[in-house]
């Protein structure tokens, strides 16, 4: 299972709070599995992207409705061998939803927006993890001291691996054909750190899953 894109979070019914994800990296991930002979599902936050051919897609909009799309494939019967979460799943949300449109003048010279909490849907998964065990891939977009909150992220999110790119590098992160990521490898205590070059998204796909495809389950085990 992939996730991919950003998603929104309604202001009200003209307007939400986004981020800058265009989906590619995780549509190439799913892409890329499925050429393989995986069977994938790919749940897919607002992205103008073609369904790869091959893939189940499932398009949710925020945060929650991405969450309430994961966790049911997650817990079928057998849950999927790996669970890849490219997707730039926004932080928060506003705390209410206007029905209307806010309208200017109802709304001062200086008007706020109050925001709560998204579920962390790759957090949450790594809490279940003992019981579902599929092999969780997590993504880290930082504008700044990657490494180290890379490393951070794979033991705070609890995930088997973390693919850690700087968006603020040319060629690399949100919108661009092009990434230049880092995949950290948990083993045991220690964290195997491979380092890519700039290169498609199509490629770093590849890659990415030639890393993984030795910490899957074997079919038949
Ligand atoms: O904490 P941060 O948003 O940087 O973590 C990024 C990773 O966590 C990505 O794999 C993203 O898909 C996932 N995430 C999530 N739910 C959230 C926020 C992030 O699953 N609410």
């Amino acid at each position: 299972m992939v996730t991919a894109g950003p998603t929104y979070e309604a202001i009200d019914p003209v307007r939400f709070i986004g981020n800058r994800s265009s989906g590619k990296m995780g549509f190439a991930l799913a892409e890329s599995a499925a050429r393989r002979g995986a069977q994938v599902t790919l749940v897919a936050g607002p992205v103008a992207l073609e369904t790869p051919r091959g893939v189940t897609r499932k398009n949710v909009e925020s945060a929650r409705e991405m969450a309430q799309a994961v966790l049911p494939l997650v817990e079928q019967n057998p849950p999927p061998d790996c669970i890849v979460m490219a997707a730039a799943v926004a932080d928060h949300r506003p705390s209410e939803v206007s029905a209307h449109k806010r309208k200017k003048q109802d709304l001062g010279t200086s008007p706020t927006i109050a925001l709560v909490e998204n579920p962390d849907i790759l957090r949450a998964l790594g809490v279940a993890k003992q019981g579902i065990a599929p092999l969780l891939v997590g993504f880290a977009a930082e504008t700044q001291d990657l490494d180290a909150y890379a490393r951070r992220k794979l033991r705070e999110k609890g995930c088997d691996v973390l693919i850690a790119n700087n968006v603020a590098e040319a060629g690399s992160g949100f919108g661009s054909d092009t990434n230049r990521v880092t995949i950290l490898v948990r083993r045991g205590d220690d964290i195997d750190v491979v380092p890519l070059p700039l290169m498609p998204k199509q490629e770093v796909a590849q890659h990415i899953w030639n890393q993984l495809l030795p910490l899957l389950p074997r079919p038949g085990s």
